[in-house]
């Protein structure tokens, strides 16, 4: 039995990319390595939560000691983040497709001379928003991330108002950051009573903040 703060809470964490299949060999898909959010459960877990870890196919394993849910497509991952509520905090730390392939074939598609292949697409379901927005059984905390490349708190202040999450964890992903795939974080969290900005840390040490964030929150309340 773990004591901690968060011992006797319930919190669902999705991380990863999904892949969108265009045919069996082929998907389109995020960049995502699952670090943050492997990162992030794993903090949860050691504060002593009971947490459920939906997961794309990242590049990192998951952490130990929570209960992993394997996806593959957005939908999956909205039918597996339905199947684990109620949770007392969710985190989408996910880089969710927005697009599905609609044209996506049951077997390969052959190269044919010159004759190029189109895909239809179809939007994917926000599964922040949609969480955010339930009417009975929201969690009493959502987080949701934002990656962005420009002028990032005037676009996750806006990202939190149109989703209705809680809080929003923004980062700068332009590619000279080296966050994408790396190994630290410079993020900056968007609350309804305010911002903090945190300096560059290891993404191991920006997940045990979120985590002590949210079990101070969870306290609260
Ligand atoms: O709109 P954008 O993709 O930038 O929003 C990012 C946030 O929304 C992340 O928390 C991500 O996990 C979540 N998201 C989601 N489902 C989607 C798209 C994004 O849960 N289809």
């Amino acid at each position: 039995l773990s004591a901690g703060p968060l011992s006797g809470k319930r919190v669902l964490v999705t991380s990863g990319p999904t892949h969108e299949p265009i045919d069996p060999v082929r998907y389109i898909a995020n960049r995502s390595s699952g670090a943050q959010g492997t990162a992030i459960a794993a903090a949860l877990a050691a504060l002593g939560a009971e947490v459920v870890f939906v997961s794309g196919p990242a590049d990192v394993p998951p952490p130990a000691g929570v209960t992993v849910v394997p996806v593959e497509t957005a939908n999956e991952m909205l039918a597996a983040v339905q199947d684990a509520l109620p949770v007392d905090a969710a985190v989408f730390a996910a880089a969710v497709a927005d697009w599905r392939v609609t044209s996506s074939s049951a077997s390969k598609i052959k190269k044919q001379n010159g004759q190029l292949p189109v895909l239809e697409f179809a939007e994917n379901p926000d599964i922040l928003a949609t969480v955010s927005q339930l009417e009975t059984g929201r969690p009493g905390l959502v987080v949701g991330f934002a990656a962005e490349t420009d002028d990032v708190i005037a676009h996750a202040t806006a990202k939190r108002a149109r989703k209705q999450c809680d809080w929003i964890v923004a980062n700068d992903v332009r590619p000279e950051t080296g966050i994408m795939g790396g190994a630290e974080n410079a993020v900056i969290l968007i609350r309804e009573d305010g911002i903090e900005e945190w300096p560059r840390l290891n993404k191991a040490e920006v997940a045990k903040r979120l985590a002590m964030r949210i079990a101070d929150k969870l306290e609260e309340t």
